[in-house]
């Protein structure tokens, strides 16, 4: 059976790019939003084949095998915070946050400094104990995403202490077209992934670009 999909702030670039993608593929999605008529509202513009449903980020939470948590860093743990009694045992958060400087004004080619050593190890460190956190789509422009337009050719990283978490998360991004998921190991590496987001957005801004990355020369039954 295929797991139920909620995206926490599936009302900004990102969530709701990620949103307009698995509906396309056909896949049934519950949208959260801190006010959910404005849930309501981005789930009626993404809809397309499978049904986009809006709701407050707690009720999301409550409804989703896999939850996506796409708000920004500086928001990331007062959300996880609101959504916490609703994650039931079981649950993957898909954890697409990333520290930037941004979040305290400062330039989006720099990241700060998180006590656990990434937002997902923060993340990891603030769920109930019988929900698996995974790192991914640091890498993935959120315009792009939206952009049903754009053939997506890219890679995400994953990582999550649980492989059968990553294969799960994996099964559900594999539906949408040009994007493959890479296993990258343990959650801890998730301070690695993380920092890509900035050299990116550094790389794109030196070459007038929206990038994205692809692992090469991995075996194809590994990725
Ligand atoms: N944009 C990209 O290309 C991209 C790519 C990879 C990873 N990321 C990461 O993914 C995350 C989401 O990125 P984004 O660009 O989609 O962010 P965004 O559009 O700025 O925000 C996403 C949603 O988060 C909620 N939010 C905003 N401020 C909040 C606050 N103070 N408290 C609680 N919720 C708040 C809002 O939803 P409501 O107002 O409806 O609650 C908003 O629609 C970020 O951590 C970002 O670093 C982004």
């Amino acid at each position: 059976m295929t797991p139920s999909i909620s995206i926490l702030g599936g009302t900004g670039s990102l969530g709701k790019g990620l949103a307009a993608r698995l509906s396309r593929a056909g896949l049934n999605v519950a949208i959260g939003s801190r006010d959910s008529d404005r849930a309501i509202q981005a789930a009626a513009e993404v809809q397309s084949e499978g049904s986009v449903t809006g709701h407050s980020n707690a009720d999301a939470a409550a409804a989703g095998d896999i939850v996506f948590l796409c708000v920004p860093y500086s928001s990331q743990a007062g959300t996880l915070k609101d959504v916490k009694d609703s994650l039931r045992d079981g649950t993957i958060l898909v954890d697409a946050t990333v520290p930037l400087a941004t979040n305290i004004g400062g330039p989006p080619t720099r990241t700060l400094g998180v006590w656990q050593g990434s937002a997902a190890q923060q993340a990891n460190s603030l769920v109930p104990k019988g929900v698996t956190v995974v790192a991914g789509l640091h890498t993935v422009s959120a315009d792009l995403l939206g952009d049903l337009e754009h053939d997506l050719d890219e890679d995400t990283l994953l990582c999550s202490n649980d492989r059968d978490a990553i294969a799960k998360v994996s099964e559900i991004l594999a539906v949408i077209p040009g994007l493959r998921c890479v296993d990258t190991g343990r959650l801890e590496l998730a301070r690695v992934t993380e920092q890509m987001t900035a050299l990116m957005i550094s790389i794109n801004i030196r070459h007038k670009a929206k990038t994205g990355v692809r692992v090469t020369g991995l075996p194809s039954s590994d990725a």
